[in-house]
């Protein structure tokens, strides 16, 4: 292929497996460990097909999140509650994007990306109660255009660091001007108590000067908080159950 040939097909988008090879051993690097500036490289070089492929990911999580707004309109007035309190948004940042294709070895092109990172578009749905939480999720891929990829319960499997949210990555399709699309987008169902929990540890575990061993503790009774708030989830679910049940006798 003739070099003029080659930078035409970078501009159209993605490097063949042999070229990404070859500008790698150029560089005297393993593809997979290429560092954030030939990444950004890339993102240049492959300005236009990028920021197409993140437009597309946006409007992905614009279909999920109305998906969500519907339902949240219907079930407002068929149950006289509203299961959703918030519904977020956010797409992953060129440099977190680069620093995830790095750690899991992902070859630098847009083609492995797509294939391989599935939460670059991310729609966060928060819920009262953890009940409402599976509602939602039997609602969603009940849709005849929602196709379920991967599904993560850390309500039901807590990680170790205590976070505990529903993970669905699903498939979606994108309707462009002349073409279907499908595109996946995570979701991230929780608590109001999940996402309280979640926002300080956050928070927490990027503050870089904390001594190991304080660290150490803290990580114990994070832990620990994360429980009170599980039990905290159900308690409330106990009194909406309890006040439902009371109204329903008196009807
Ligand atoms: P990532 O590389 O982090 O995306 O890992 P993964 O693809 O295995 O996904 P996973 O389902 O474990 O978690 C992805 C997302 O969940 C993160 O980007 C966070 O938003 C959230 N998350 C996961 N674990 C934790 C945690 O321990 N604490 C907090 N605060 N958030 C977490
Ligand atoms: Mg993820």
């Amino acid at each position: 292929m003739s070099s003029l040939q080659e930078s035409k097909k970078n501009q159209i988008g993605l490097l063949t497996p042999n070229q990404l090879i070859r500008k790698a051993q150029e560089k005297g690097l393993a593809f997979s460990h290429f560092s954030l500036g030939e990444f950004l490289g890339m993102v240049e070089e492959n300005a236009k097909p990028y920021r197409e492929l993140m437009a597309f990911y946006k409007c992905a999580s614009m279909e999920i999140e109305t998906k969500f707004r519907v339902l949240d309109e219907q079930l407002s007035l068929e149950k006289e509650h509203n299961p959703i309190e918030t519904i977020k948004t956010r797409m992953k940042s060129p440099e977190s994007i680069a620093r995830k294709m790095n750690r899991k070895k992902i070859p630098l092109n847009l083609r492995s990306l797509e294939e391989n990172l599935f939460d670059v578009a991310g729609v966060r749905v928060i819920c009262a109660f953890p009940e409402d939480i599976y509602f939602l999720e039997d609602c969603l891929l009940k849709q005849d255009d929602i196709r379920l990829v991967e599904r993560k319960d850390y309500i039901e499997n807590p990680k170790p660091s205590g976070y505990r949210s529903l993970h669905l990555i699903v498939e979606v399709p994108i309707f462009l001007k002349n073409e279907k699309r499908l595109m996946k987008v995570e979701v991230q169902l929780r608590t109001i108590a999940m996402d309280f929990w979640a926002s300080l540890e956050h928070k927490l575990r990027y503050k870089k000067d904390i001594d190991t061993r304080l660290l150490g503790e803290l990580s114990d009774e994070l832990v620990q908080c994360s429980l009170e708030s599980a039990r905290l989830d159900m308690k409330m679910q106990e009194i909406r159950q309890r006040i439902e049940e009371s109204n329903n006798r008196r009807a």
